[in-house]
């Protein structure tokens, strides 16, 4: 099933970019200025870098369609962000036909039930505005109530978790699949023990895994034995401890304000070597790890930076990256959720610990 991106060799299974290929401008846009792109173990090509749609809501119209019209080709978004209509007006506003775009979208945990599933989906391509989506995502392994209520709780404040499991939404998800309305589906926020299980128990190996991942929590032993499953990796919070979100949240309040990553001494002196910022060396970093970056933003100088992220870097300066591995976890809504999430993975000593399910 798997196309291109688990070639396993002594040293572990190699990271296979696509051969790139040029791309005629239309009239009114810049020819696509990410050129890398990876295959997903359904055939599909997704890009190397995109954009995250998470917050600003007023402005994600005009964002989406600016970077679109700037070369951009891969568009994360969620039911739970509430901008699903914001970016479906962008892309028809941006004028680039649907079949260029690699568009994304999560269903959230209150929907998970498996007679919910399609409905959501359906909810989702109407206020996209699209007749279907190249990604559908299961946001997060817990399932909550059923039912309109996005984070059901009781009278004491406590998350009312649904009848279901993961395996079965996964099931109702895969039969979504044939109707056409979704090309792929993966997941996020899955431990490796939780993914097993799916790869145990049901028919589809997940297309994507959308996780945490950035210098300060590369997740390299993980990362690699996705690879050797064939499951894509999108790095959400790219470019770690950047969005107030986490400080806000308090739910890795033990370590959201240490140094920025984009702060470190050693990603500017990378980036002085090829001209480029501590932001841009942090994204090629992900990509020449074989992986998507999604970094989030909505402002102008900002966009054009990101856009401009997709290059080489040379072997020994991926090696001194690989060193400030700290194993920081920004995003662990385990508490809140109360469901321990990313139960077998790194990271989790300096986030509120959550109980377990
Ligand atoms: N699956 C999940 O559970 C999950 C969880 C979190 C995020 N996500 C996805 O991943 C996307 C990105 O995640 P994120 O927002 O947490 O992290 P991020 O993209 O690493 O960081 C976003 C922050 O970085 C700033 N920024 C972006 N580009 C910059 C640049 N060139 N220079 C300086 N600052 C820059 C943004 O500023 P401004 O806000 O000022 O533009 C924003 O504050 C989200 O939008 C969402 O689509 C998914």
């Amino acid at each position: 099933m798997t196309t291109a991106p688990a070639s396993t060799s002594a040293t572990g299974p190699q990271i296979l970019k696509d051969p790139v290929v040029s791309v005629q401008p239309t009239s009114h846009t810049r020819p696509p200025s990410t050129r890398t792109t990876y295959t997903l173990n359904t055939g599909a090509k997704i890009p190397a870098l995109g954009i995250g749609t998470f917050q600003d809501p007023d402005s994600q119209e005009d964002t989406v369609c600016r970077v679109l019209q700037h070369g951009m080709r891969l568009i994360d978004t969620a039911r739970v962000y509430g901008v699903e209509q914001q970016v479906g007006k962008g892309i028809k506003k941006s004028g680039i036909p649907r079949e260029e775009i690699f568009l994304g979208t999560k269903l959230w945990c209150n929907d998970y039930h498996p007679d919910d599933v399609e409905r959501a989906v359906d909810d989702s391509l109407r206020d996209l505005d699209t007749p279907y989506v190249d990604l559908l995502l299961m946001h997060y392994p817990c399932t909550f109530k059923r039912g309109e209520d996005r984070f059901p709780r009781d009278a004491e404040g406590r998350m009312i978790h649904g009848e279901t499991t993961f395996v079965d939404t996964w099931r109702a998800m895969e039969k979504v699949v044939k109707t056409g309305k979704v090309k792929a589906i993966g997941v996020s926020n899955f431990s490796k023990g939780e993914i097993e299980t799916l790869l145990r128990e049901t028919s589809t190996v997940p297309a994507v895994h959308q996780m945490e991942v950035h210098p300060y929590l590369q997740q390299k032993d993980f990362n690699k034995w996705l690879r050797e499953k064939g499951i894509h990796v999108i790095q959400f919070s790219p470019l770690g401890n950047m969005n107030d979100f986490y400080r806000q949240t308090g739910w890795s309040k033990d370590i959201a304000h240490m140094m920025r990553v984009i702060d470190q001494p050693l990603l500017k002196e990378i980036g002085q070597k090829y001209g480029k910022s501590p932001v841009q060396v942090v994204l090629a970093w992900g990509i020449n790890s074989g992986r998507s970056v999604i970094p989030k933003t909505v402002i102008d100088w900002q966009i054009e930076e990101n856009l401009a992220a997709d290059f080489e870097l040379d072997a020994e300066d991926m090696a001194r990256i690989a060193t400030l591995d700290v194993k920081a976890r920004f995003n662990d809504p385990s508490f809140d959720y109360e469901w321990r999430l990313y139960s077998d993975l790194e990271g989790i000593d300096g986030t509120v610990k959550g109980r377990t399910h």
